[in-house]
């Protein structure tokens, strides 16, 4: 495996009496596609939160290995260093985009850009040249409600890389998109992380999709589990 750029230990999470995380370990190398798969309920997208630091476990860690830099635990650091490493270092897509429907398309991509105090100028640049890359040229004025659930992903991804994301987390950025859309969107995002060099942890129920990722984990009962699946052909 290439150079770890997330590796996890020893996670635990409860929520209540509910066990969600039961102790996982987990390494990532740079520039990896790795999809998270398992039952509803098993714990996928606690790992997916634990591992960006939206949510803080209960114990282990989860050091990150930037591209520049020294390694970090997340696990020990504040909310607001956790919120902006997140900001500026991971990306994020999920099934829902959580794009703003009052904005534009090419607004809701330099959105991400001017909160990290970006000039609009420069963030609608970079915007635009996101969209024209993944196939939206000539959709930029429109509103969200106006794309289709395919175009709608795609802003997303854009969003989430237009920041020059490292790690991107992406939480059944497909669940609901048909198979040739859901193609397609993997191919942007594939396209857009480990063809660049970027790292992509997806949680997909969709094992097409799981197929298209270098690797497979299996997650059950809050552990991941022994048999992971290698993939091989796989298209960037
Ligand atoms: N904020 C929360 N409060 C209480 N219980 C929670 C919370 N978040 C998750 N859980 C519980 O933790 C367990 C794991 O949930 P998680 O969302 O990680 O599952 P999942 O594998 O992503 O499932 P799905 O495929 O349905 O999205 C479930 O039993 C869930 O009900
Ligand atoms: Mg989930």
């Amino acid at each position: 495996m290439n150079t770890p750029v997330l590796h996890a230990q020893s996670l635990t999470k409860t929520f209540g009496t509910t066990t969600a995380l039961a102790g996982v370990d987990l390494i990532v190398g740079r520039g990896e596609s790795v999809a998270i798969m398992g039952a509803s309920g098993s714990g996928k997208t606690t790992l997916l939160h634990v591992l960006a630091g939206i949510t803080a476990p209960d114990a282990g860690s989860v050091h990150y290995a930037p591209a520049h830099g020294a390694p970090v635990d997340i696990t020990t650091r504040n909310e607001r260093e956790r919120s902006k490493l997140r900001r500026e270092t991971f990306g994020f897509v999920f099934q829902q985009g959580l794009l703003i429907p009052e904005l534009t398309a090419i607004e809701n991509i330099a959105l991400a850009l001017m909160i990290n105090g970006t000039s609009r100028r420069v963030a609608l640049e970079h915007a635009a040249g996101w969209m024209a890359s993944l196939g939206l040229a000539g959709m930029e004025e429109r509103r969200i409600g106006e794309l289709s659930g395919g175009q709608a992903q795609r802003v997303a991804i854009a969003r989430a890389q237009v920041t020059g994301a490292e790690l991107v987390f992406a939480d059944e950025p497909t669940g609901a998109l048909d198979s040739q859309t859901s193609n397609d969107v993997m191919d942007a995002l594939l396209w857009s992380t480990t063809g660049q060099g970027r790292t992509l942890l997806v949680v997909t129920h969709d094992s097409e999709v799981a197929a298209r990722c270098s690797r497979t984990v299996h997650v059950r009962d809050g552990h991941v589990i022994g048999t992971e699946t290698v993939n091989t052909g796989v298209t960037a």
